[in-house]
């Protein structure tokens, strides 16, 4: 097993696999406090996020002290890296304290892969700019596994801000080694020009794309890496690409929806959706854990 968890690009099928094999293993523990276990006694993990999470921080620093080791969280705002410390000594400056993983979320493409590169301990990328989320995308497909059991011919639609968006990349490349079909809908100006290279089909009509969906995936509209106004209104973006009651008219009765989270409520996703029956949104917080959980010890007990 690798040291590190940087982008689901580099992971082979079976890889993917292994670490659904290991959520699934953990799951049990998330809401079962009697059965989490001590598999990472005297471990430590330190989470290091220069931009702002719930989901990806909490599950990270739940899930290990789930499985019995120490976590704590570096508050960027009040570290030295407000006194102009580097990335790499800053993790330098974490490794010489004992820690077995950071997990670090950055703004920059390929800030995990340059920690990884300097540090031994093992170095797990919680979302570097708009490049990977690769623990998002797992626990997005462990979240359809659990439903549909099987990738193979599983039909996947990705709607909103696809160009800016990590998750819809990592979970492009996953679903794409593991056979599903991937559709990306949005407004033309949030669809990267170069979309069809990644091996999906790209339409700005969000009806027909999510027609024959198993998965209905929506995506928060990431306002702050907007470098200029993308569409008119956030009211126009919800009436034509928001997901709703009305849309899911056209979708099959047994598909369910997700988002990563947060959601802007009334624009990618009204509320009606968000808390309807389809919507696994908080399964997929829960799986967040379990998935988290088995990341850890996947890497740290390597
Ligand atoms: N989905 C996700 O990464 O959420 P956070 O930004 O809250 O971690």
């Amino acid at each position: 097993m690798r040291k590190d968890l940087l982008g689901i690009r580099d992971l082979s099928q079976e890889e993917i696999f292994c670490f659904l094999e290991a959520a699934k293993k953990q799951k049990e523990k998330v809401k079962n406090r009697h059965l989490r276990g001590n598999s990472l006694t005297g471990a430590s993990i330190a989470t290091l996020f220069y931009e702002n999470s719930t989901r990806t921080k909490m599950s990270f620093l739940l899930a290990a002290e789930y499985l019995g080791a120490y976590a704590d969280d570096l508050n960027i705002s009040t570290s030295s890296v407000a006194k102009g410390e580097t990335l790499i000594d800053t993790g330098l400056t974490l490794e010489a304290m004992g820690v077995n993983a950071i997990i670090i979320r950055h703004s920059m493409v390929g800030s995990a892969h340059l920690l990884a590169q300097n540090v031994k301990c093992s170095v797990i990328n919680g979302g570097d700019g708009s490049n990977e989320h690769p623990t998002q995308a797992l626990l997005d497909i462990f979240t359809m596994w659990e439903h549909m059991h099987e990738f193979k011919g599983l039909n996947v639609t990705i709607v909103g801000d696809v160009a800016n968006s990590r998750v819809a990349r990592s979970n492009i490349f996953a679903l794409n080694k593991l056979g599903a079909k991937v559709i990306v809908a949005g407004p033309a100006t949030l669809l990267s020009g170069n979309m069809c290279a990644f091996g999906v089909t790209v339409t700005t009509n969000v009806a027909d794309a999510v027609k024959n969906a198993d998965v209905v995936m929506g995506l928060r509209v990431q306002l702050e890496r907007h470098k200029a106004c993308q569409f008119p209104s956030l009211h126009e973006y919800a009436h034509f690409f928001g997901i709703n009651t009305e849309l899911l008219k056209h979708t099959r009765k047994d598909a369910i929806i997700m988002h990563p989270a947060p959601v802007n409520r009334g624009v990618e996703i009204s509320s009606g959706v968000m808390d309807c029956e389809a919507s696994v949104i908080y399964r997929q917080v829960e799986n967040g854990v379990a998935m988290r959980m088995g990341i850890l010890e996947t890497l740290i007990n390597k």
